[in-house]
This record gives structure tokens, sequence and C-alpha cells, in this order.
């Protein structure tokens, strides 16, 4: 069976797409054949994370996802999967539909706690803080129309003491991404091929 080919779209540091680079490396289920980033390299360390790796991360600018170019890539890419790992632009609904049940995104709270407009990033972890919510998470969800609304599909937890700061919040969450985003990405894919295959017998 051809490997099924996962493409990832990230804004940021990259560390969830390096982790993701990083699992499917030799992997005879998946590769990663594509990553692109809205933000230039000077503002993104996705680009010399993937480099590292042997994997040029492409620009992508906010008009190109609008006009459907971003779509093109993808296709040009065979991607089979679309990974958002930290990625902060809206994806347009046409993206959405031609990537429906194959289009993920992970968030860094336990949805639907701290979820949706502006939360992002240090937002969350600040807004966790503020509540004193005694634990906080990660989520991996399906990519729908609505923002941070498609049906979760992983979710883990993390202990949040009183005197831990945002910054410290946002390492444990972190670290629970690199633990099992790649995983989860590994066990989607595994069981959706289990099933094509099986309709094909
Ligand atoms: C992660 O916390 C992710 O949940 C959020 O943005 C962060 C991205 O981090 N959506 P990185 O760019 O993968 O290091």
């Amino acid at each position: 069976m051809e490997k099924q080919r996962i493409a990832v779209l990230a804004s940021g540091s990259g560390s969830n797409a390096e982790e993701i680079l990083r699992h499917f490396e030799g992997s005879a289920l998946a590769e990663v054949v594509w990553v692109g980033c809205n933000r230039p390299e000077a503002q993104a360390g996705v680009y010399g994370r993937t480099r590292a790796l042997g994997l040029e991360t492409t620009p992508i600018q906010a008009d190109q996802l609008k006009d459907g170019t971003v779509l093109k890539m993808l296709r040009l890419a065979r991607a089979d999967w679309v990974v958002l790992a930290g990625f902060l632009l809206r994806i347009p609904v046409e993206m959405v539909r031609d990537f429906q049940g194959s289009m993920i995104n992970i968030h860094p709270s336990l949805l639907p706690l701290f979820g949706g407009k502006g939360m992002y990033g240090m937002h969350v972890h600040r807004a966790v803080k503020a509540a004193g919510a005694e634990e906080s998470g990660m989520t991996i969800h399906w990519v729908t129309e609505e923002y941070d609304e498609g049906d979760v599909i992983f979710q883990a937890s993390c202990a949040v003491k009183p005197d831990d700061e945002p910054e410290q919040i946002a390492q444990k969450v972190a670290q629970l991404e690199h633990r099992y985003f790649a995983r989860t990405i590994d066990a989607l894919i595994r069981d959706a091929v289990a099933q094509t295959s099986l309709q094909h017998e």
C-alpha cells in the first residue's frame, strides 16, 4: 500500500510539527510531505525545525489561503491528511469540505473550555490561570466549519497548581501535545486505512 500523505500547517515555533515529522520518519504507514507556514522565517521556528529534518517549510500568505492557492498546493502535494499544528488562520470552508474527515487541529485546553475566538497560545493559559482552574490539557479534534467545535478525537489533562504561572501551564500542556499528537494521528490514519481495505475486500 502507498503511504498516506500528511500536510502540516503551522504558524510559529513548530514544536508539534517537528514531533510529527520525527514520528513518521521511517514509518511504513504515512509520511509528512508538506509543511506550510503563514509567517515569514524570521518569525517562525518551524522553518528551521523542518529543514533540520530534511523538509523545507513552504511560506504561505493569508490571501493564498482565502483565494484557494493553498488548497491547490495541498492537492499538488497529494495530501491525504491535513494537520493544523498551531495554525492561527481560519481555514476557508472549501478547504474544510475538501478534507472533511481528514483535517484535524490541536488546541491547548480541554475544549469546550477556553476555546473560541481569541483563545490561542498564551491567551488560553492566562485564561486558565485567571479562572483558577485546577486542571488543563489539550484537545485534538476534527476541523469543521465552526472554529474549535468539531468532534473531539482525544483529550489529555494535567493538574494546575495554584501557584503555576501561565508559562508553567503552557509547558505542561506542550508536553502532553508532544506525547500524544503524533500518536493520535498515527492511530487515526491506521483506522482509516484498515476501513478502506475492509471495504475493498
Ligand atoms: C500549541 O500549544 C497548539 O496547541 C496551539 O499552538 C501551539 C503551537 O506550538 N494551537 P508549536 O508551534 O507546535 O510549538
